[in-house]
C-alpha cells in the first residue's frame, strides 16, 4: 500500500520511521516531509490547504491511506474531501476536529457526557466575561475558544489579569479564534498525556507520556511546543489507565458518535491527575509532538496496520503490542526559541550521535542545503533513546545531544526528572 503522511515536524518523522517498518508499506510520501522523513520517503511539494490537488495526487499515485499529522488540515476539513473522494484516511472528520478546534464544543460535550473537567462558563461578550470573571476565586483560566497556536490559555492570578487577558481575546490578538471565551476553574495536580486510537465507536488505549512545556530547566521560562517527552509516565498507573479509559475517552467517543459526528482518529487527552482523580484539561485531535516520538520508539506492532484498522472500524478485534523499555527525548531548539529561533546554523555530528545504542534521531525544523544538515524552525531535532529505565533511556539521549556539534541550538539538561525522582523512591 502507498501511503502519503501530512506534515514536517518531529512527530512525522517518528511516524514515517515507524510506517517505513511495516511490511504492508509500498511506497511512502511525505507532504512536505523533512530531511530526516526524505531517508524514508519521497518528499513532494503540495498544497495541503488545496483540496482537490491532495485528491488528485492521491488518484496518481495510488494512495491507499494518507495520515494526516497536524491539526490544522483536519480543521479545514481534508478528511471530509478525501473521504468523499474514496480516499481511506487517518484523522477525524471537520466536525469530529471540533474536539480541538473549539473548547467551548469540548466543554459542553463533557458536561452532557459526565466526563470530568474544569467547571466552566463560554462567553461572546467581554462585559458578561469580565463580571463572571470578577465572582471567580483566583487563579482562574481565561481561554481562548479556537486554535490559538497554544498561546490562548491565560492562567490569571488576579481579575485584573483576567479582565486584561479577556480584553486581549475579544480585541482580536487570536483572530477568529478569540471569538469566543471559555473561563474555567483552576484545577491543581501533575498533567500527563494519554493517547488512545478511536475508530468511531471504539478506543484502543495507546500509551501515556509526559512532556515537558517550559524552555528553562527546572521546568521555567516560558511555554513551548514541548522541549522533551518520556513514555510511559509512571503516574498513570493502570488503575487510573483504567479509569481514565471509562470515564473520559470511552464516554467521548459515544457522545461523538451520538452527535453524528464519530470520532476516528488518535484522540489525545491532555489530563490532570487531580486529588478527586484523572480530569481533562482538553484534547487534541492528533498525536502529541515530541510525545509521538517516544511513542513510536516503544510500538511493537506494525503502527500501519493500526492506522488501517482505525480507519476500517475494527478496533474491537485488534490489540497493539509494546515494549517494556522506558523511552525519553530530548528536544534540541535553536537559538531564541520560543521567540525569534535563529536560522541557517550548521548541524553536525548527527551520524555519529546516532550511533548511541537505543538511539534515534527525529528531525522537526531542518533543511538540507548542498549536503548540510541547517537548522530551519524553533524546534529542530528529537533526540530519543530507549532504555530499561529513564535513568538509561536519559543517559544515552543526552550521550547522543553531546556528539552533536551545533553552536546555534540549545536543549534542557533535565529532561524527565521528575520521572528520574520515582524511580530512585524520592
Ligand atoms: P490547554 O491549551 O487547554 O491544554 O492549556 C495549556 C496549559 O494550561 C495546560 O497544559 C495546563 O498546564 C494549563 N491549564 C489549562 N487549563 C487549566 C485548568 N483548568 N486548570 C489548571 N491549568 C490549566
Ligand atoms: N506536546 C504538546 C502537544 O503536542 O500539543
Amino acid at each position: 500500500m502507498n501511503v502519503l503522511l501530512i506534515g514536517s515536524g518531529g512527530r512525522e518523522h517518528a511516524l514515517a520511521w515507524a510506517i517505513s517498518a511495516s511490511p504492508l508499506l509500498g511506497t511512502l510520501f511525505a507532504a512536505p516531509g523533512n530531511p530526516g522523513i526524505a531517508q524514508y520517503a519521497t518528499c513532494v511539494v503540495l498544497d495541503v490547504a488545496d483540496h482537490k490537488a491532495v485528491i488528485a495526487f492521491c488518484r496518481l499515485q495510488t494512495i491507499g491511506l494518507v495520515v494526516v499529522g497536524p491539526e490544522a488540515p483536519l480543521v479545514a476539513g481534508l478528511a471530509d474531501d478525501l473521504k468523499a473522494a474514496g480516499i481511506k484516511v487517518f484523522g477525524p472528520s471537520r466536525l469530529a476536529a471540533q474536539l480541538e478546534g473549539s473548547k467551548g464544543f469540548t466543554k459542553d460535550l463533557c458536561k452532557e457526557a459526565g466526563i470530568p473537567t474544569a467547571a466552566y462558563a463560554r462567553f461572546r461578550d467581554a462585559g458578561e466575561a469580565k463580571a463572571h470573571a470578577a465572582k471567580q476565586p483566583v487563579p482562574v483560566v481565561v481561554k481562548a475558544d479556537g486554535i490559538a497556536a497554544g498561546k490562548g490559555v491565560v492562567i490569571a492570578e488576579s481579575h485584573a489579569e483576567a479582565a486584561e487577558a479577556i480584553e486581549a481575546c475579544f480585541s482580536g490578538a487570536f483572530g477568529a479564534a478569540g471569538a469566543e471565551v471559555v473561563i474555567e476553574e483552576f484545577m491543581t495536580g501533575e498533567e500527563a498525556s494519554f493517547f488512545a486510537l478511536c475508530d468511531g465507536k471504539r478506543a484502543l488505549p495507546l500509551a501515556t507520556a509526559q512532556d515537558h512545556k517550559r524552555v528553562g530547566d527546572g521546568d521555567k521560562g516560558p511555554n513551548t511546543g514541548g522541549m522533551g517527552a518520556y513514555s510511559p509516565a509512571s503516574i498513570v498507573t493502570p488503575e487510573i489507565s483504567a479509569r481514565v479509559m471509562r470515564e473520559i475517552i470511552e464516554p467521548t467517543v459515544a457522545a461523538m458518535a451520538k452527535r453524528g459526528m464519530p470520532y476516528v482518529g488518535v484522540l489525545y487527552a491532555g489530563l490532570m491527575l487531580t486529588p478527586q482523580g484523572p480530569k481533562l484539561i482538553e484534547y487534541n485531535v492528533r498525536f502529541g509532538d515530541p510525545e509521538c516520538q517516544v511513542l513510536m520508539m516503544r510500538l511493537k506492532s506494525d503502527i500501519l496496520t493500526a492506522l488501517i484498522a482505525t480507519c476500517d472500524g475494527v478496533l474491537d478485534t485488534f490489540d497493539l503490542r509494546w515494549w517494556d523499555d522506558v523511552a525519553l527525548t530530548v528536544v534540541m531548539a535553536a537559538n531564541g526559541y520560543p521567540g525569534t529561533p535563529q536560522k541557517g546554523t550548521e548541524i553536525k555530528g548527527l551520524d555519529t550521535a546516532a550511533e548511541v545504542e537505543g538511539v534515534e534521531i527525529f528531525h522537526a525544523g531542518t533543511k538540507l542545503v548542498s549536503g548540510r544538515i541547517l537548522a530551519d524552525g524553533g524546534r529542530v531535532l528529537n533526540v530519543t533513546a530507549r532504555g530499561k529505565t529513564v535513568g538509561q533511556a536519559r543517559d544515552r539521549a543526552y550521550e547522543a545531544v553531546r556528539r552533536i556539534d551545533w553552536a546555534g541550538g540549545f536543549c534542557r539538561s533535565d529532561i524527565g526528572w521528575r520521572e528520574i525522582e520515582r524511580e530512585r523512591g524520592l
